[in-house]
């Protein structure tokens, strides 16, 4: 058997599924564990989640909530048209039309299975289809709008179960010529974090560039840069062209690749190693909330992330612990956490006068909400994370 199971976070449940009751009956959850595949070092979950119990017309996710994401994706964009200068361009996930609402010029059409999020796109003129990637919609994509010198794919690739479709889908859509752009959170900076909330339904996989690059050779696509990114708490913007298109390969590529092989992602041992930081994480986490709430320490969570379900879950942080959640989303407003069942309140009800401590949900927006709350900063208000270890900041 070439898949190693190397951690167990648990019974967990599907991070989408906010709660409008806070003890619901039947409440689905599952085991959450983690795979090693020697043969191609691709790191997964065990039992994938059927996509129709996390993508669907319900789902809370709207990219757009984040001024961080926002410029990120406008920036983005404006350096993609400056070094590409694509023609058209295709969407895989595009969410709330965060990406495609700025190429308002050439023919753009989004893929987001999630019917909500497809309608607001759907709504301002972006073609959208509301359904899984797959070669069955490439085909039909491909018949209606011909192919495309972009596709872009922001943390969706690595939801779709069937990797090697996927990625055979994009290789029919794609122009000869075209470019593939992957974004998604990167395994090295997992394992470097201890980050690993990271694993959670939607995330099939957490690539590496080594594991990503040996599931392309069964394809005619191939990477020709990387950039690394900070968003997500760490992730890859991986460039793929075919084969045969003559773009130049950068010297970025193997000089990850050789970064995550002095990590020693090629060997199981690496994710042992791992699994057991991962513990140490969970122990020291918790003995930080008891020692507060033993002080009798007022705690709430910032950012109730899908993220932040693994933590909670895995550590049994309930209502015991954290009093409640803030987050800007308003489809999660007046609902309850998924599986711990802690209540989430719009921010303007947030952080008043008695709270002291703040569990950083969405961590890897530290910078963006420390300069938004510098008043309970300044009142000696402290936060807690659990990444790159637990801690109080
Ligand atoms: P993400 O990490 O999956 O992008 O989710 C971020 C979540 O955190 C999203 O629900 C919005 C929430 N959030 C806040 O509540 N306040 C903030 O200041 C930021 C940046 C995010």
């Amino acid at each position: 058997m070439s898949k190693i199971k190397f951690l167990s976070l648990g019974k967990q449940p599907i991070t989408n599924n906010f709660l409008i009751e806070q003890n619901p009956i039947n409440e689905f959850f599952y085991d959450l564990n983690i795979v090693y595949d020697e043969n191609t070092n691709v790191v997964s979950l065990e039992n994938f989640v059927p996509p129709e119990r996390m993508f669907n017309e319900t789902y809370a996710h709207r990219a757009s909530m984040s001024i961080t994401m926002r410029e990120s994706n406008k920036l983005l964009s404006e350096n993609i048209t400056k070094r590409f200068n694509p023609k058209s361009v295709l969407e895989i996930g595009s969410n709330d039309g965060i990406f495609l609402k700025n190429f308002p010029n050439i023919k753009r059409v989004g893929v987001e299975p999630c019917k909500n999020l497809a309608d607001i796109t759907n709504g301002v003129n972006i073609e959208t289809y509301d359904n899984f990637w797959d070669l069955g919609l490439s085909k039909k994509i491909n018949k209606i709008h011909g192919k495309f010198d972009l596709v872009y794919s922001a943390n969706t690739i690595s939801h779709i179960h069937d990797l090697n479709d996927a990625l055979q889908s994009v290789n029919l859509i794609l122009n000869d010529d075209g470019v593939f752009i992957l974004e998604d959170p990167s395994l090295l900076e997992v394992i470097k974090n201890t980050s690993y909330d990271q694993f959670y339904d939607e995330h099939a996989y957490v690539f590496s560039v080594l594991g990503l690059n040996n599931l392309l050779e069964k394809t005619e696509l191939e990477i020709f840069d990387i950039e690394k990114l900070t968003t997500h708490g760490g992730s890859n913007r991986v460039f793929i062209k075919k084969v045969r298109s003559n773009k130049k390969i950068s010297d970025n590529v193997s000089k990850i690749i050789n970064e995550e092989l002095n990590m020693g992602m090629n060997k199981f041992e690496t994710y042992q190693k791992f699994a057991q930081n991962v513990i140490n994480s969970k122990n020291e986490t918790i003995k930080i909330f008891t020692e507060l709430r033993n002080n009798n320490a007022k705690i709430i969570g910032y950012g109730a992330t899908y993220k932040s379900s693994t933590i909670l879950n895995y550590c049994g942080l309930d209502t015991k612990f954290i009093d409640y959640f803030t987050d800007t989303t308003e489809n999660k407003q007046g609902k309850f956490t998924p599986g711990t069942h802690i209540p989430i309140l719009k921010p303007a009800d947030g952080i008043d006068s008695k709270i002291n401590y703040v569990f950083l949900g969405a961590w890897n927006f530290k910078k963006e909400i420390f300069n938004k709350e510098k008043k309970f900063i300044e009142r000696g208000g402290k936060f807690i994370s659990h990444v790159p270890f637990p801690q109080i900041i």
